[in-house]
């Protein structure tokens, strides 16, 4: 594990490789087996002074450059991604752990989000309507605000940033970029192929380090006017709070808990494969991972029986060997707080099905691996049905009806995903309608979120904003209504007049 060789990093700003100012560093290693991916400046509220200084200035010619323009070089990076798809996969599989198909659909998340917000360049439409005066014209426009600090996760190292940086830098803003600590190797990657792409100094700047320290001058910066953060709810509160003075916008992307809800006329076959790809893909590690599984009285035993056997054949390792099912979790304290929820469980008095153990052994070696988790007997009330616990375990929950089921999946403070499985259209529809969620899936799992659809959730999963589709538009700009008045003379809105 010497770090003897492993590359060192630098920071980008205004178009330029740079170290922290202090010196100091910090490493990557794989969650995998230990090895040491890279080493990263250490980067603190100086650094992040220089980089929200490129971005304002950037900023003045950036929200200039025609928005089709902006969308080529988005264009661009997508092709550049798509060139990298592979090298970033399996850079993914060593940086962050997911099995080399999920990081290859990761990497194509961005790509898609690349060309759908690189479309957006000949769109942004703004509306235009009658004016209640003659001779008058009104319209509303999308404008730029500023300067964006964008502060992303380690479970989705290519797409999430995607997801902000793309239509921020489409919307005409600039980008100061903080990438997860686990994952600083993927956002270097980033944000070097969209300079590569044409994004002009300045346009998008990557400062390296810890949330207390980057993250925190990011947020109080008073030249950084927007926030977006997916993380956790406690740093979400902690941003808020942060942000509040300067009345910053902020746009958060929280927790989930999310269930999959499996009634008595449910394709059986369908649901075991929706809930082990939604409760085990990327181990778990998902904000709509299913953590959650509902099941009519009349499955419950079948249901569970399947799910058991389903996950004793999943296959852990090395995320990058083409057969494996399942890869390690982040890091240490990710694996501590698993197996924390599992002795949680068990103290609850739910029945520990199967796993609820640390694996290690052959071809594990060092790496952070947890076996697939699954509770039964589990009551909606208990801890390890209401937190989030972001790893593979899953707690299934018995009831009797769909009335039952929406309540249950519904009795929780998060609202990200939610699912059914059944043929019966009726409770198809009913479920759409009452599920409290900002997502629906109907006979699938929780997980696989489209780029042009919003993504985001209700109560403590979010603050109202949606990121992807159109509605992340509405985060990166401002609206401004203009009214043109070709009378010729003084004509006062909501005046009564003679005419
Ligand atoms: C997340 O875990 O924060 O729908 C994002 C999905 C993915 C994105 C998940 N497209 O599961």
């Amino acid at each position: 594990m010497a770090i003897l060789g492993a590359k060192t990093f630098q920071n980008y700003i205004r178009g330029e490789w740079v170290d922290a100012i202090s010196g100091e560093t910090f490493e990557s290693t794989s969650p995998a087996n230990g090895d040491t991916i890279g080493v990263f400046p250490r980067s603190g509220a100086e650094d992040v002074g220089r980089a929200v200084a490129a971005a304002r200035e950037a900023y003045e010619d950036w929200r200039l450059v025609p928005a089709p323009k902006r969308g080529e070089i988005l264009f661009r990076f997508g092709q550049l991604l798509s060139e990298q798809k592979e090298d970033l996969a399996q850079l993914m599989a060593r940086e962050m752990g997911k099995v080399l198909p999920e990081a290859r659909g990761d990497v194509q998340e961005a790509i898609d989000m690349a060309y759908y917000m690189g479309g957006e360049g000949r769109r942004l439409f703004g509306q235009t309507t009658p004016s209640e005066l003659r001779d008058k014209f009104n319209m509303s426009v999308r404008q730029p605000i500023g300067v964006v600090g964008v502060i992303t996760p380690w479970n989705f190292p290519i797409a999430i940033p995607s997801w902000k940086i793309l239509p921020a830098l489409v919307c005409g803003d600039t980008v100061v970029f903080k990438p997860a600590t686990d994952t600083p190797t993927l956002g270097e990657r980033f944000v070097e192929l969209l300079a590569e792409a044409g994004a002009p100094p300045g346009v998008v700047n990557v400062v390296h380090g810890g949330g207390g320290e980057v993250g925190t001058a990011i947020v109080t910066h008073p030249d950084v006017p927007v926030i977006t953060l997916t993380g956790s709810r406690e740093t979400g509160v902690a941003v808020t709070r942060a942000a509040a003075d300067r009345l910053k916008h902020v746009h958060l992307e929280l927790g989930g808990k999310n269930a999959i809800i499996v009634l008595d006329d449910a394709e059986l076959d369908l649901a075991v494969e929706g809930i082990i790809w939604s409760a085990f893909g990327t181990s778990g590690q998902r904000c709509t991972a299913a953590s959650r599984v509902i099941a009519h009285e009349a499955v419950y035993d079948r249901l569970v029986s399947r799910l058991v056997s389903e996950a004793e054949k999943l296959r852990l390792g090395v995320g990058w060997e083409e057969d494996t099912d399942v890869g390690p979790v982040i890091n240490k304290s990710a694996l501590e707080k698993i197996h924390s929820y599992t002795e949680i469980g068990r103290d609850e008095g739910a029945t520990l099905l199967t796993g609820g153990e640390v694996a290690s052994g052959d071809g594990l070696g060092m790496g952070f691996y947890y076996r697939p988790t699954i509770f039964g007997d589990v009551d909606p009330e208990m801890r390890i049905a209401q937190e989030e616990i972001f790893g593979p375990t899953t707690a299934v929950i018995k009831v009797r009806d769909i009335d039952e089921a929406i309540q249950v999946s519904n009795g929780i403070k998060f609202g990200l995903s939610s699912s059914i499985f059944t043929q019966d259209v009726n409770r198809a529809f009913r479920a759409m309608r009452d599920l409290k969620a900002g997502i629906t899936y109907i006979n699938a799992g929780t997980i696989g979120a489209e780029v042009h659809l919003p993504f985001g959730g209700v109560k403590d999963t979010g603050n109202g904003h949606r990121e992807a589709g159109q509605a992340a538009l509405d985060f990166f700009t401002e609206w401004k209504s203009i009214y043109v008045d070709y009378s010729g003379k003084l004509q006062k809105a909501q005046i009564d007049t003679a005419e």
